[in-house]
């Protein structure tokens, strides 16, 4: 693979800056934040009330601790304009949540948010390997999904020239790619797998396709998962986080030269990690709960904004900003089976492990008596489908769940294009389980 790192020249001077001036950043930029929301969203003003704490009282970075959290439901009980910090009128765009129940999330952003967002995306597009003059196949979905969007004004804003195709038509994807030859492509990772497959179905070497560098996220996934999409395509699998509720695309991204984690763009998010529980702030290194405060964001200002990503803060590495780890998961997507916690990337893992099996999958839970069941569906590989293949198969990748994550799994070996694809966010667990 090419070697991608950018020129020290080329980066953000802050990307590179001594921690002492990065923390010097964000504490002004906290305070204004703070204070910002506590003026002028009637929510944040009553928690902080609530709470007996003024944005006067943040002399330092740790005094963030003392002040309230921001959940989704806070979000919801606002819906949709409550949170704005700023009258309607200087909103220039709003999005949504993925949510599939209920009322969505609502965010907005206004004519400054946008322009920092698009540099945000601009700098992650960079650090990943993309260049000015790239063109950029965006196949996030374009719409209240942040995705889309975020990426294409992040392209534009570095230089490139952007296709935005959005989610689906497959087929259609391979073609512009094969016509267009795009350098870089931004898509889910699950998505990215389907693309693939369409490749081989037409009888196309992905090797030989024009992509360098794939900017994957909005989904869980692992670094074997990485090994598979960058062997498939010789090109580079790099990370990019981001949530709509704190910006979208861009607040984290790994850099292509190390790929070790995520640099969090620390000059705009604050982020802490938290036992779930507890809700104490725990020291770097250990494992917890996302916590993001915005330093810059006009329009919805968010303190603490309880992610319920799960993952660690790290050192800086290839940028003087700290890092995150790969997120293992949402704490919403736990499965607890039998007493065993489990996350769907634990299954990922195991099944890259097995050559026989394709890495399309699919956890479904469903309960027999008081207790719990796992099944995981996955396909076999085109050239591995014969009956006995399958079997021995499935009998490798549950003894691998077994060994390894410490559950007894339920395995179902279709045959290829079997397992329910996805345009966007894979739904990697189906809960069938009976709850009455
Ligand atoms: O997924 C924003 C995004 C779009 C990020 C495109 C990256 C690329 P939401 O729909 O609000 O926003 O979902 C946010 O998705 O809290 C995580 O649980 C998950 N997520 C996003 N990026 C990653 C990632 C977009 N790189 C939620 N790894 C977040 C793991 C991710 N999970």
């Amino acid at each position: 693979m090419l070697d991608l790192t950018p020129e020290r020249a080329s980066l953000d001077p802050i990307e590179t800056a001594s921690r002492d001036e990065i923390a010097a950043l964000q504490l002004s930029r906290m305070k204004w934040s703070l204070a910002h929301a506590y003026e002028n969203v009637p929510h944040t003003q009553a928690a902080f009330d609530a709470k007996g704490v003024h944005p006067d009282d943040l002399k330092t970075l740790a005094d963030l601790s003392k002040f309230p959290f921001t959940t989704k439901g806070d979000l919801r009980d606002n819906y949709p304009f409550g949170m704005f910090a700023v009258p309607r009128e200087k909103v220039v765009r709003v999005h949504g949540s993925s949510g599939t129940t209920g009322k969505p999330t609502v965010v907005g952003y206004t004519a400054g948010d946008i322009d920092i967002w698009s540099d945000l995306v601009a700098r992650s597009i960079r650090a990943s390997g993309g260049r000015p003059g790239d063109i950029v196949h965006v196949s996030y979905g374009y719409g209240l999904f942040t995705g889309g969007l975020g990426a294409h004004y992040g392209a534009e804003r570095l230089g490139c020239t952007v296709v935005p195709i959005s989610g689906g038509m497959t087929e259609r994807q391979v073609q512009l790619i094969t016509d267009f030859k795009p350098q870089v492509i931004m898509v889910t990772p699950s998505y990215m797998l389907s693309i693939l497959d369409e490749f081989r179905r037409q009888g196309l070497d992905p090797r030989e396709s024009s992509l360098r560098v794939g900017i994957f996220g909005a989904e869980p996934w692992t670094n074997s998962m990485r090994s598979e999409i960058e062997q498939a395509f010789d090109m580079h699998a790099v990370d990019i986080y981001g949530l709509s509720e704190i910006m979208g695309p861009g607040v984290a991204n790994e850099c292509v030269e190390t790929k070790d984690g995520l640099h969090i763009w620390e000059d705009h998010f604050y982020p802490e990690v938290i036992d779930p529980v507890t809700e104490e702030v725990l020291p770097d290194g250990e494992i917890g709960e996302l916590v993001f405060t915005t330093l810059s964001k006009e329009a919805l200002p968010m303190v603490r904004y309880r992610t319920r990503d799960l993952t660690r803060l790290l050192p800086g590495t290839a940028r003087t900003m700290r890092r995150m780890e790969k997120i293992t998961g949402r704490s919403d997507d736990m499965i607890i089976l039998r007493g065993v916690n489990v996350f769907p990337t634990q299954i990922e893992e195991q099944i890259l492990k097995c050559a026989g099996l394709a890495p399309h999958f699919q956890i479904e839970l469903s309960s027999s008596g008081r207790m719990d069941d796992m099944t995981v569906h996955v396909e076999c590989t085109m050239t591995s489908a014969s009956e006995d293949a399958r079997t021995a198969s499935g009998k490798e990748l549950a003894h691998h769940i077994k060994s390894v994550v410490g559950v007894t799994a339920r395995i179902n070996v279709a045959e290829p294009g079997n397992v329910a694809r996805s345009e966007g966010k894979a739904k990697r667990v189906v809960d069938n389980r009976n709850r009455t």
